[in-house]
């Protein structure tokens, strides 16, 4: 896209036409909007490649979800957003990484965020609660992590194209719809799942699944 943009500038300048403000305009916007997506593109790129050593261990789940705050803290209260966490201290180990673990919860975390400000450019001053919850606990054998929000939800059209790389309903240069195929990719790595329960409107949870460490 880049280049069509400047190959068209470049043909343009070669045959002598005289460049109109408007398409000068129009070809600037098309080239920061396709630098924007890039740079976010290249982001998640960095981000996914630095936590994937391939060096797996018993790790609590519970250390990645804490260390997202370092990270994200302020951000919660910049947003004005609370927070309940409820992390059972007792929970077996499971077989991953902390890091990318970690990836998995900023990239969940992010977009919990970001729905409970799209909600909140919906709903202007009407009185509501902004409220992060996460949850781990054990069942069923399984080592399990609920991420709620508040937030704006999904429509069930949204909800089943959201593993799909690069779907967003974010702007460009706000999102690139790779924060949960990247996600979804590392917790399958760790032969986990993910389930989603949304309504539009009202919120959403995501659950995540590991098996314990043998
Ligand atoms: N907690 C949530 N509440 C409402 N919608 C969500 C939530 N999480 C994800 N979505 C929807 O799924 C889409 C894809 O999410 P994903 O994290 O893969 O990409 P993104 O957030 O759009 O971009 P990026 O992660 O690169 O910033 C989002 O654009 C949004 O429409
Ligand atoms: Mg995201």
């Amino acid at each position: 896209m880049i280049q069509v943009c400047s190959d068209t500038l470049m043909k343009m300048i070669n045959k002598g036409i005289t460049i109109q403000k408007e398409d000068l305009t129009g070809i600037a916007n098309d080239i920061i909007t396709n630098v924007q997506r890039a740079s976010g593109i290249i982001k998640h790129m960095r981000d996914f490649s630095r936590m994937s050593e391939g060096i797996r261990s018993k790790v609590s789940i519970n250390g990645p979800i804490q260390d997202v705050f370092k990270v994200l803290g302020h951000q919660l209260k910049v947003h004005r957003v609370d927070l309940e966490l409820d992390l059972d201290p007792d929970l077996p180990e499971i077989l991953a990484e902390h890091n990318r673990l970690e990836q998995v919860f900023i990239n969940l975390v992010t977009n919990a965020l970001d729905a409970m400000d799209e909600k909140e450019k919906v709903l202007g001053h009407q009185k509501w609660e902004k409220l992060l919850r996460i949850r781990s606990f054990l069942k069923e054998g399984f080592v399990t992590v609920t991420v709620s929000d508040t937030g704006t939800g999904m429509t069930p059209e949204i909800k089943e194209k959201i593993f799909e790389p690069f779907f967003t309903t974010k702007k460009i240069g706000k999102g690139t719809g790779l924060g949960i195929s990247i996600s979804y990719g590392i917790i399958r790595d760790y032969n986990g799942t993910i389930d989603i329960s949304s309504r539009a409107g009202e919120g959403t949870t995501f659950e995540l699944k590991f098996p314990v460490a043998p």
